[in-house]
């Protein structure tokens, strides 16, 4: 039984407002969560409501979802008993009322879903990872970090159009050893960065953000680096990965893709990613076309999914629906998986069982805007997906979910690491 209900407005990494949520139980069990914020959104991703009053932090402020949590969400859900999260996030559901959550806020109703999450787990006497596996009926594993070890697009004020480039370190022995090889090529591009001319400021996920504007660039330095520190550049070492996020570079006027000077169709963009993938070795591309290209799509994953992975991150919007009809076009091979997307727990576990269904590989995922809540390391682990993204290994609030990963696996050594196997 839930006993109280409370929310505040705090800050998160980039000086913006967000939520967070304190629940209280009956059993005297109190947890906390704090809620993601993405700049490069999907246009389907539920609503994350902003006050629009100019006097309070340029419109950001988030004062009417955390009223809402406050007043009326807190009404309805205090002094009830609840069997289940599922339920709990029904009654959210519920009582929002609209299809995109816009009317309580997804902010809202985010902060709620992730502490109610909590608050079972504790109450049952487990770990978060371990009670989401129990209710998803998953194997737990731990994922393969994805470290953005460079920023571009909306993250960083560079000429760089391609938004993230990542470290996987796919063949590590272990969780440790994969944050290990992320900190010490992290280390290594920073030294070659700096040898080369470039600064080594950071942009929003902690990545390197320097003035250039070709990804040809950041990619071979990517692979030197790899390698300055000892390791294998490829899927035997640490291989990388792209999100290019190609909505924020296509233009509405001419439906073109704007990349280091050129106008491109999708499939000369595609090309571009094949003559990449023939170059470096990448192994996954995420959002390489935008949310509304399907057909592109189509065509993206007919044509690169056999070499490397095509993963979906603003076209499905964790939506358990939209990855359904994905699945049955074959547009991409996998997806991305961002509680705020869709709102609640429950849908995202949701949008994870389809994709298991559908033989999609999942990516928990961080947003650009974050807190010091590292509920996605438990999500990850607990649902066995086999990878996570919180970008670099560096600032606390994306620092925060490996070191609650290599936590985990401190206290678990029976817990497998890697991808999740096919
Ligand atoms: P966002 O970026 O949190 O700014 O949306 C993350 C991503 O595109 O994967
Ligand atoms: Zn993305």
């Amino acid at each position: 039984r839930i006993t109280a209900l409370h929310a505040v407005e705090i800050l998160d990494s980039r000086a913006r407002p967000t939520l967070a949520v304190t629940l209280t139980t009956a059993d005297g069990v109190r947890v906390r969560a704090g809620v993601p914020s993405g700049a490069s959104t999907g246009t389907r991703e539920a609503v994350e409501l902003r006050d629009g009053d100019p006097a309070r932090y340029h419109g950001q402020g988030v004062r009417t979802a955390v009223g809402h949590v406050n007043g009326e969400i807190a009404e309805a859900l205090t002094g009830r008993g609840y069997a289940s999260l599922a339920d709990v996030d029904r009654a959210l559901i519920d009582l929002d009322g609209t299809p995109a959550k816009s009317r309580l806020g997804a902010n809202a109703l985010v902060g709620v879903s992730l502490a109610a999450a909590r608050a079972e787990a504790l109450l049952a006497g487990r770990e978060p990872w371990q009670h989401l596996a129990a209710i998803a009926g998953t194997a737990p594993r731990l994922p393969v970090p994805h470290f953005n070890v460079v920023n571009g697009g909306a993250h960083a004020a560079n000429d760089l159009d391609f938004q993230e480039f990542m470290l996987a370190p796919l063949g590590a022995p272990g969780l440790a050893e994969a944050v290990r090889a992320g900190a010490e090529v992290y280390a290594r591009l920073k030294a070659r960065l700096a040898a080369e001319g470039h600064t080594t400021g950071l942009g929003d996920e902690g990545g390197f953000a320097p003035a250039v504007d070709s990804a040809e660039t950041v990619l071979r330095l990517l692979v030197e680096a790899i390698a300055d520190a000892g390791y294998t550049p490829g899927r035997d070492g640490v291989a990388i990965a792209l999100d290019p996020a190609a909505s924020e570079f296509r233009h509405a006027d001419d439906g073109l893709y704007h990349v280091a000077g050129d106008a491109l169709t999708s499939d000369r963009l595609i090309d571009r990613y094949e003559e990449i993938v023939d170059r470096f070795p990448v192994w996954s591309i995420e959002d390489g076309l935008a949310e509304d290209d399907w057909d592109g799509w189509v065509r993206l994953t007919e044509r690169l999914g056999p070499r490397v992975q095509v993963m979906g991150d603003d076209i499905f919007v964790t939506d358990p629906e939209i990855i359904a009809g994905a699945i049955e076009r074959k547009v991409g091979d996998s997806a991305l998986i961002k509680v705020n997307q869709i709102g609640t727990v429950t849908e995202t576990l949701d949008a994870m069982r389809v994709c298991r269904a559908g033989g999609y590989p999942q990516m928990v995922s961080h947003r650009s805007g974050e807190t010091d809540d590292t509920f996605i390391a438990d999500l990850a682990v607990g649902a066995g997906c086999g990878q996570l993204k919180s970008g670099a290994p560096a600032r606390g609030e994306r620092v925060a979910k490996y070191n609650r990963l290599i936590e985990i696996a401190a206290a678990d050594p029976a817990l497998a690491y890697g991808l999740a196997p096919r």
